[in-house]
């Protein structure tokens, strides 16, 4: 299906997500930075004083790890470019966690075979693909189970949930805008799915 709106959209998506990178690398390079020379100051000084102010030292450093912490956990929520640094086993590992931190009680398992490495390309729209998967696995499924398994030339995802009819109209954007990205990057997808019986898709690098 062509449509110059959805590939607009798509374009306006990555001009956000080169913005939210230079986000990142400026909470994690100056801010992050700044707050952990802070911290060795503190230890400077921590040398000169009475026992109870070297504690009060302590507590603001303690603080301190923990506001460095949580910029760097911001800072890797928004670097979209996971996938191109350290690959894309690595960044849909990070996509599970995120899914198990939302705690919706599903059991998220992955199965990434040792040294897959898939062109850039692909691979990062491979893995906003599984983003939007395993949201709507989260989301609609219900399911008990839901696994994430890359090997080879294939990724899929698949869940034990309810299922559903793919050819069925919907209002959501979610699948619309994996097959947009799937095309654009010759990614093969294929929805395997019936009403009661769970739902795989598969995601083939283009030629295999
Ligand atoms: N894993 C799944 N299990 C059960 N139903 C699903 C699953 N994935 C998708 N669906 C069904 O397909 C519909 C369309 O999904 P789609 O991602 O396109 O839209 P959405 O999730 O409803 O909205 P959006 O993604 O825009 O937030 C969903 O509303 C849901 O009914
Ligand atoms: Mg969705």
């Amino acid at each position: 299906m062509e449509s110059p709106v959805v590939d607009r959209l798509l374009n306006l998506l990555s001009e956000t997500e080169a913005e939210q990178g230079k986000v990142a690398r400026m909470l994690h390079d100056d801010a992050g930075q700044v707050l952990s020379a802070i911290g060795l100051h503190l230890e400077v000084l921590r040398g000169g004083l009475t026992a109870e102010q070297s504690e009060q030292i302590v507590e603001i450093q303690q603080l301190l790890e923990t506001v460095i912490a949580r910029i760097r956990a911001v800072s890797r929520s928004l670097h979209v470019n996971l996938v191109e640094r350290a690959g894309l086993g690595f960044a849909l590992e990070q996509l599970a966690c995120q899914g198990r931190e939302r705690g919706s009680g599903m059991m998220i398992q992955l199965h990434i075979a040792q040294g897959e490495r898939w062109p850039n390309e692909p691979a990062h729209a491979a893995y906003r693909i599984v983003g939007e998967l395993l949201d709507n696995a989260m989301r609609h499924s219900a399911a008990q189970r839901i696994e994430i398994r890359l090997q080879g030339s294939t990724l899929e995802v698949r869940d034990d949930g309810r299922g559903f009819d793919a050819e069925k109209k919907t209002t959501g954007l979610g699948l619309l805008l994996c097959r947009h990205l799937a095309k654009r990057s010759r990614l093969g997808l294929a929805i395997q799915t019936k009403t009661g019986q769970g739902t795989i898709i598969k995601l083939t690098l283009h030629g295999s």
